[in-house]
């Protein structure tokens, strides 16, 4: 049973001030999660992302097409305690330490107490945050806020897991520190489904990525895959024994000087193996001859217009 599948899921909103008005937030939008995958969804501010996240956790309902998790219908409660949700924004009572945090999760979830005690302390080891277990969420740091807010999601030890922007607010550690534990939900089985602004998180940590822009989907798949040849820049840095400048520019057409020597770009793989063998043929000197691809975020800002 696969843990996610959306079937041409389209979400329209009424408009809070012009009643006249639709938003349509997610468009004939449609992907499947396999067991143990771990999804990136990248999309711009007010792409869809927490719509569809929305509507996969059954806090509202798609105006068309048809989702299922493991089976079910969103939100049905037999599929509940195999979910783990991390809410774009969420909210923790400030007077509890994160133990009572946890505890209260996971009575919540139907967890006997005699479980909860040895699983709450082994999620706050997870999220490291075991040492300040008895420390009241008021004085939590904006970056411990989030980790107990992943220690929530995971207090039931769930199957999959939903994030909606985990890493939004943290500073690179406090990055690295949440993308450590994706990664460790990975090894454990568990399938994930998580949302961000930043690609690189997300192209570090994705089996395949879900890419939606104005709710449209524009790519599910691996990232590998979206890298298609002409995404990749062919460069050559060369040098000549003696000044010939103009003979060079004459031979390459849109060669460029950088300090002491020549860069010039190519067009494929073809052209950089042809003009390589040129030069090496002229007796000029190659310093660097290389292929570089582009990171997603290139890929996506250049697909998006933008
Ligand atoms: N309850 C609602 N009523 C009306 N419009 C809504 C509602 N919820 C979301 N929208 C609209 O749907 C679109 C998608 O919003 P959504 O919050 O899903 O985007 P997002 O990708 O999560 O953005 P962000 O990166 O900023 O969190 C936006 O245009 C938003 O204004
Ligand atoms: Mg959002």
């Amino acid at each position: 049973m696969r843990p996610i599948e959306l079937n041409n899921v389209t979400k329209v909103f009424n408009h809070p001030m012009k009643v006249w008005q639709k938003i349509e937030s997610v468009k004939n939008l449609s992907f499947s999660m396999e067991q143990g995958e771990i999804i990136g969804f990248v999309g711009h501010n007010g792409a869809g992302k927490t719509t569809t996240i929305k509507m996969i956790m059954g806090f509202i309902s798609q105006t068309s097409g048809t989702i299922s998790v493991f089976g079910q219908n969103p939100g049905d409660r037999i599929i509940k305690h195999k979910i783990g949700f991390l809410p774009e924004r969420p909210y923790f009572y400030s007077q509890l330490t994160s133990m009572e945090l946890l505890k209260y999760f996971g009575a919540l979830s139907g967890m006997k107490s005699s479980l909860i005690r040895s699983r709450a302390e082994s999620v706050l080891k997870k999220v490291g945050l075991f040492d300040a277990k008895d420390r009241r969420l008021s004085s939590y740091s904006k970056g411990m806020l989030q980790r107990i807010g992943l220690a929530q999601a995971l207090i039931h030890d769930p199957e999959l897991v939903i994030m909606d922007e985990p890493m939004s607010g943290l500073d690179p550690l406090g990055r690295h520190e949440v993308m450590e534990i994706i990664r460790s939900l990975k090894h454990e089985g568990k399938s994930v489904l998580f949302s961000s602004h930043i690609l690189n998180d997300i192209e570090n940590l994705s089996d395949r990525v879900l890419i939606i822009d104005h709710g449209h989907l524009k790519y599910f798949g691996k990232i590998a895959d979206f890298v298609r040849p002409s995404h990749v820049k062919y460069t050559i840095e060369f040098a000549t024994p003696e000044p010939m400048t103009e003979t060079i520019f004459s031979l390459f057409a849109g060669v460029r000087i950088v300090s002491d020597r020549y860069l010039l770009e190519c067009s494929d793989i073809n052209d950089f193996n042809d003009k390589i063998t040129d030069i090496v043929k002229r007796g000029f000197k190659i310093y660097s001859a290389k292929a570089d691809y582009p990171s997603l975020e290139e890929i996506v800002f250049n697909t998006s217009g933008e």
